[in-house]
């Protein structure tokens, strides 16, 4: 559908942008901040990019204030963050550290008072050490309890002043990459494993949203998922049934237990078949089917594109030549962005560059690969891809909006969209105008699907500072304020506002009105 004219973003509409706490606060240590699993694993050697640790990170732990005028000063209808469980709770499940809550409500006062509206995740994937040394974390339904009882502590006390709240950050990404790939805490590669873990994360997810509507009567509640729609290679039925198994696999195995307490018929077939499905008991059914969000969170960074995964497939085939460009694709963009690579403890060399979570692929030979007989991931000619390797694809956020809506018919909250790139510093200002089109390109598309008639309650931008990569560092920046931070951790830290700031700012103060315009 072309219009015209597009119709106007929705009165109140929550213009914001997103953080994370581990990527932000510092402070690791402070005030009986007790560790979560990110701090242990990035000082383990070999783990992130050139050593990189949220220890200080961009010390928005004792920047707050200067933190919160700038999202005045930007106009920031909302702003999301995450909390650190550990920081309310050191160890997971025991007393609560009065100092780490104390934070959390001078934020949160901090952003009322400025008409700003907050908008916590309880989960952002820094779980307490303690919880993952005692009963090995999501593996076990202790964790489930211990969420619960964080959650609660968090519901009775922040009930009263704060509307939205999400509860889990992408858990998509979280467990392929902690139990598959072995890039994120807790570094395993067993997929019968990552499928309990995700069975508990939903059970964790449900409790809190039962809990929360007790408990907050008006407050609204959902998860965020990183949600990319899924392309045919062609319009080959093969490659069109195996797009089908794809979103089923990257997609609805998720967002079906969100939106409908229920497990995606066809993979829970497949992955039984396997004999690596979880075990769902009656009462586990039970709660997945009574906790409804009110919202779907939606992170989109891009879609994918996949083909049949013949296993006989001759090697000269269209795809494979297109994996081949995807390939070398990969290889430029780490040239470009000046990666060589580390070597781990073991002395394999690691790449951290062109690391992607929603594209990753089983490397052949790998063990338990379950999605080989459904698909295989395919570079698409069509779309730009970014210096770090990832699609821009505007028209698939479109998509993605539309998708989501007809299939599940939840109000949206996009959580998650912006542009990683290496910004340059000129004579003290940031000329980021790729970062502005990538962004206006993206805001364009969201307003088309406003227009199809998708409602959409708010747009959270990553991100609002610039904030450490988990695996990239820090020269990887989504920011809209410049911080002064590099990877040998040793820049002053002080915040410049880039030219995607004002942009944003005007965006915001006319509602969207100025998008698409000739700006002066
Ligand atoms: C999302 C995460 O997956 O992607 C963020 O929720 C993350 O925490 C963002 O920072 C960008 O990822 P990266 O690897 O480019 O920093």
């Amino acid at each position: 559908m072309h219009y015209e004219k597009l119709d106007d973003y929705p009165e109140g509409f929550l213009w914001g942008a997103s953080s994370a706490a581990y990527q932000i606060e510092g402070a690791a240590a402070e005030d009986g901040k007790g560790s979560s699993i990110w701090d242990v694993y990035a000082h383990e050697p070999g783990n992130t990019y050139k050593g990189t640790t949220g220890d200080v990170a961009v010390d928005h732990y004792h920047r707050l204030v200067e933190d919160l005028d700038l999202m005045k000063r930007m106009g920031l209808k909302a702003y999301r963050f995450s909390v650190a469980w550990s920081r309310v709770i050191p160890t997971g499940d025991g007393a609560v550290n009065p100092a780490g809550l104390n934070f959390y409500a001078r934020l949160i006062d901090g952003l009322l008072e400025r008409g700003i509206q907050p908008v916590p995740t309880l989960y952002h994937w820094d779980l307490p050490e303690a919880l993952q040394e005692k009963y090995e974390g999501w593996e076990s339904r202790q964790c489930i309890d211990a969420f619960e009882k964080y959650c609660r502590i968090m519901f009775t006390t922040f009930g009263d002043r704060v509307k939205y709240w999400i509860t889990i950050n992408e858990q998509n990404v979280f467990t392929s990459m902690g139990y598959r790939w072995q890039l994120h805490p807790p570094k395993k590669n067993d997929v019968k494993t990552m499928f309990v873990v995700n069975h508990h994360v939903n059970l964790a997810n449900a409790r809190a949203i039962t809990l929360f509507h007790k408990l907050v009567p008006g407050g609204l509640i959902g998860p965020s998922f990183g949600y990319g729609p899924v392309y045919p290679l062609n319009s080959d039925p093969a490659n069109v049934l195996a797009s089908v198994n794809a979103d089923d696999f990257n997609n609805n195995w998720w967002l079906d237990v969100y939106c409908r307490g229920e497990y995606p018929y066809f993979t829970l077939k497949a992955l039984q078949r396997m004999g690596i499905a979880p075990e769902v008991s009656a009462a586990d059914d039970a709660l997945l089917r009574s906790a409804k969000p009110d919202f779907l969170g939606v992170n989109y960074y891009h879609g994918g594109t996949v083909a049949e995964n013949r296993l006989d497939r001759p090697t000269d085939s269209a795809s494979d030549k297109a994996s081949e460009a995807d390939q070398a694709d990969k290889t430029d963009a780490t040239a470009k962005t000046g990666t060589t690579g580390e070597k781990s403890e073991k002395g394999e060399k690691k790449e951290f560059s062109g690391i992607d979570p929603y594209l990753m692929q089983p490397k052949e030979g790998q063990a338990q690969t379950p999605e080989v007989p459904m698909f295989q991931s395919m570079a698409n000619p069509y779309v730009k891809k970014s210096a770090w390797g990832w699609e821009i694809d505007p028209v698939g956020f479109r998509i993605a909006l539309r998708q989501l809506f007809e299939k599940y018919g939840l109000p949206l909250f996009v959580t998650e969209n912006g542009l990683g790139a290496a910004d340059k510093v000129e004579n003290g200002e940031i000329h980021d105008s790729y970062r502005i089109k990538y962004l206006e390109d993206h805001l364009l598309a969201m307003k088309e699907a406003v227009t199809d008639g998708v409602p959409v309650i708010g747009y959270c931008a990553w991100s609002f500072t610039d904030l450490l990569s988990w695996l990239n560092g820090y020269r990887k920046r989504y920011g809209f304020v410049y911080v002064d931070c590099n990877d040998e951790q040793s820049g002053t830290l002080d915040r410049t506002p880039k030219d995607s700031f004002f942009w944003y700012r005007d965006i915001i103060k006319t509602n969207g009105g100025l998008l698409g315009k000739e700006r002066a």
